[in-house]
This record gives C-alpha cells, structure tokens and sequence, in this order.
C-alpha cells in the first residue's frame, strides 16, 4: 500500500510505531523512524534492514521545536520529500486526579502529545506542501472521547489533537494534505503492559476495561498500524478530518 513513499514515523522505538514501521518498510516505503531513544530507533531500523527495507533511525523530542525541524530537514535531506507522517510518539503519567497533579506534570504530558504533534504538523505540512502534498495520521486515544478516572492530563491531551486533526484537514486539503487520526483502546505495548503488570491499583480496573472492548480482547499494535497503513495510503484519497477509533468497541458502548 505504501510502496515507494516516503515516510516518517515517530515514537518508531516501541509499541504501536514500532510495528507501524516495520509493516510500511515491508510494504517498501522508506521509513524515517524518530523516537527520543535514538538507541530503540537504531534497532528497529536494524531489523528493517535485515528484512530488506529501508529506513533512517534519527534520535529526537518531538516536545523541542529545534529538534523536531532539524529532523523534519533530515529526512528532506535524505529523501527530498515526505508523502506520510504518522505522529505517534506519546506518554502517560500513572494515573492522579486534579486537586494531585502538579501544573508540571499536567504540561509534561500536554509538551509531548499536544505539543508535539503541532510541531510535527507544522514542519511536515510545510515541506508536504512544497512537493505535492502528502497524508498525516496523528495517534490520538479512545480515551479523548471514552474518559476514565484519574487521567484529566492525558484526555485533555488527547482531545486536542482531535481539534488539531480537524484544523489541519479544513486547511490544508486544498493544496492536498490529508489530517486524520486514529483513537486506540488498550494496546498490548510496553505502554500499557507495564501497568497492567505491576500497577496494582490498575490490576483492579482490568476485567472492567477488557469486558468494554466487545470484541472481546485488548488490541496489537498490528491492528492500529493497519489502520493508519490504509488512512496514509492513496486508497484513502478522500479522507479527511475522521477519528477513526480502533478499540475493538470500546467507544461504541
Ligand atoms: N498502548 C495503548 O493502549 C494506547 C492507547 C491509546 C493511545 N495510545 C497512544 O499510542 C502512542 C504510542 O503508544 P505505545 O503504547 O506504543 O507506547 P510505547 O511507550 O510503547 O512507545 C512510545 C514511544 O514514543 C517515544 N517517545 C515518548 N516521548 C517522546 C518524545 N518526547 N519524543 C520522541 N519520542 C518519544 C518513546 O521513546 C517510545 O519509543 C502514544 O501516543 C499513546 O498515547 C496508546
């Protein structure tokens, strides 16, 4: 689906990105893998390569407007354009509730999943615009419309990059950049199997979270990596704007 575009993903490192990147590489799509843990994108990028792909591992906080427009120039440099962005890189604090959450913690999450997408948009959009346009997928959550308890951070976060989506796809089309996003429910990643595993206050909430995802399991990382592949691919020409939820259910209940 994605064969010959050039692609940058970020939060490559791990998880969802990591399996996005190595399922566009296979597709043989020169993927720019940014991650902060330039070491993590390293070896994803060797693991691409000996499966035949091609990719750039490039060390970067997409919280840092420097770095991420240094980056941005990288991959332009390398490959003298971008026809994907999949902006992916995100953190959680475990969980607190307001009267908690100290005003530094709150913009933490904010810099990086907020933040951070803006100033990957913006760089990526601009070099989009000069060769023709290209597609952008942005990792927003299930939990920006389907809230729990104890994550006012991260909800706030990630219902701004719903807004951010629909601002991007209401200004950009015309000179043909695509914006959309994607809202995963519980992923199997190194995210969230950390708390499953070891937070003993989150053990309590599982059975409820795995009985809201009707399908009846929590997701792969494979399951939204096949999403965005389709939303950053010319099959989904005329879409644009959608948050589209891949949570096996868990926002329809
Ligand atoms: N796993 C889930 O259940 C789930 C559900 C909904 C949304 N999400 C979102 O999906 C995205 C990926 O999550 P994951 O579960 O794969 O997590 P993960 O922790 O496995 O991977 C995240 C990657 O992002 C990188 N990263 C973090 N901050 C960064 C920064 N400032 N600059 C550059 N890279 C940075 C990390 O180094 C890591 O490699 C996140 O935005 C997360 O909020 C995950």
């Amino acid at each position: 689906m994605l064969k010959d575009k050039v692609v940058v993903v970020t939060g490559a490192g791990s998880g969802i990105g990591r399996a996005a990147a190595m399922m566009f590489a296979g597709d043989g799509a020169k993927v720019a893998l940014i991650d902060r843990n330039e070491d993590a994108a390293r070896a994803v990028s060797e693991e691409i390569g000996q499966a035949g792909g091609e990719s750039l591992p490039l060390g970067c906080d997409v919280s840092k407007e420097a770095e991420v427009e240094k980056t941005i120039d990288a991959v332009i440099q390398e490959w003298g354009r971008i026809d994907g962005a999949f902006n992916n890189a995100g953190i959680e604090l475990h969980s607190k509730s307001v009267p908690d959450l100290t005003a530094d913690e709150w913009r933490k999450v904010i810099d990086v999943n907020l933040t951070g997408i803006f100033l990957c948009m913006k760089f990526e959009i601009a070099a989009m615009r000069g060769t023709g346009g290209g597609a952008i997928v942005n990792t927003a959550s299930a939990g920006a419309i389907a809230t729990q308890p104890n994550m006012a951070e991260y909800a706030s976060s990630k219902a701004g990059i719903l807004g951010l989506t629909r601002a991007g796809a209401a200004e950009f089309g015309e000179t043909k950049v695509r914006v959309n996003a994607v809202l995963p429910g519980l992923i199997l990643t190194p995210m969230t199997e950390d708390r499953l595993f070891s937070d003993p206050n989150f053990a309590a909430a599982v059975d409820p979270l795995l009985r809201r995802h009707s399908i009846g399991r929590f997701g792969k990382p494979a399951d939204v990596a096949e999403a965005v592949r389709w939303l950053l691919s010319d099959h989904a020409g005329f879409i644009n704007g959608v948050s589209l939820p891949v949570d096996g259910g868990f926002t329809a209940g």
